[in-house]
């Protein structure tokens, strides 16, 4: 990912007291509280071990290299925002705020996404804002980017509980057979993904999913870089025809705690769907993760994608959250 840093710094006194600056005046020692407070966050909500990513947000932040604001109060920095340049594209990369500070008619939430929002659209050459804040409850900071032309895709953090649910069972046909992930499998994950979501929601909500070379991108960032969790090699699997040995269908699996796994990534090349091709991928991961004592399973899934959700109900997921993506295309 691209880091820009042209931003001018700027210091916007709010009625309420709370100051929106520029992230390139802080170091490490200013966000590291707040950063504790979000990885007790994700641990509380999704039971994610947020401790790395809150790491390696501070070493870019004392890079200063980070693009963002941070909202501060009586010295105290109480919520902060930063973002991404991907070539022409501008992606949110966190919101968070210290919930304990409420403004009146306003949250700090909705003043850091609104000064994101604005300084994102006025970034030259920036033709498309994503953002997915996985810690906010559906609605809860919706309106700066409503009200700027974003669309809102609500999505649903589910979860299986692993020890208390039984065994999935692989049920797929024998023209399919499954093996772990590869280092030879990104060119074709990378079809079958281009391919598996041509026409679907999730490219609207990420348009890496519309070409060859975004999958790859994805994929590269899913497998190589710790973003999402640490990449699981052994719970993650491809589907390949027995016969032609192309692969059909892929779920990509990370840890995002020591005993939770987090699907990442799965799909079926649409002519090989509703064969349970899909729930087998899932089994597979199960019984891996369940194999070495693990409590549960998580993804995140868009709400719409209704043919998803209902699968992974069946299969034993329960909806743990609501929370939204937003997408701007100027
Ligand atoms: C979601 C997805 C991975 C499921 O894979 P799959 O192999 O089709 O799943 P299964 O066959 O195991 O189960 C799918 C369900 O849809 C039914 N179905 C029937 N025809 C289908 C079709 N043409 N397409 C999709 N599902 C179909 C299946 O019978 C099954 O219903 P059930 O749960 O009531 O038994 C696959 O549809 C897909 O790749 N979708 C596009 C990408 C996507 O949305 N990924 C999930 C992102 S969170």
């Amino acid at each position: 990912m691209g880091l820009h840093t042209h931003i001018e710094p700027q210091r916007t006194p709010q009625p309420s007291g709370v100051e929106i600056l520029d992230l390139r005046h802080f170091s490490s020692h200013h966000l590291r509280p707040l950063l504790e407070h979000e990885t007790r966050t994700w641990a509380n909500l999704m039971s994610w071990d947020y401790r790395s990513s809150a790491e390696m947000i501070l070493r870019y932040i004392d890079s200063k290299i980070l693009p963002g604001y941070a909202a501060v109060e009586n010295g105290r920095v109480c919520g902060y925002a930063f973002f991404v340049y991907e070539s022409s594209k501008g992606v949110v990369g966190d919101l968070y705020a210290d919930q304990s500070i409420r403004i009146p008619g306003s949250s700090v939430e909705r003043l850091l996404a609104t000064h994101v929002v604005e300084t994102l659209q006025q970034s030259p050459g920036i033709h498309r804002i994503e953002a997915q804040l996985l810690p906010h409850e559906s609605g809860a900071v919706q309106e700066p980017f409503v009200q700027e032309g974003f669309r809102q895709y609500p999505r649903l953090f589910m979860v299986l509980p692993l020890k208390t649910r039984p065994q999935i069972q692989i049920s797929s046909t024998p023209e399919i057979e499954f093996r772990r992930w590869g280092e030879q499998d990104f060119q074709p994950a990378a079809s079958v993904i281009t391919a598996a979501y041509r026409g679907h929601i999730d490219s609207d909500i990420n348009d890496q999913y519309r070409s060859l070379h975004g999958s790859l991108r994805f994929l590269n960032n899913i497998v190589r870089f710790p973003g999402c969790g640490v990449f699981d090699n052994n719970a993650s699997f491809v589907a390949v025809h027995r016969l032609t040995r192309a692969v059909i269908g892929v779920l990509l699996c990370s840890r995002v705690r020591e005993d939770v796994g987090h699907v990442t990534q799965v799909c079926i090349l649409p002519e090989y769907r509703g064969r349970h091709i899909g729930e087998s991928l899932i089994a597979l991961a199960t019984h891996e993760l369940r194999s070495r004592n693990f409590n549960a399973l998580s993804l995140t899934v868009t709400e719409s994608n209704t043919k998803a959700v209902s699968l992974y109900h069946r299969l034993g997921f329960e909806i743990k959250r609501r929370f939204d993506a937003f997408v701007w295309e100027g």
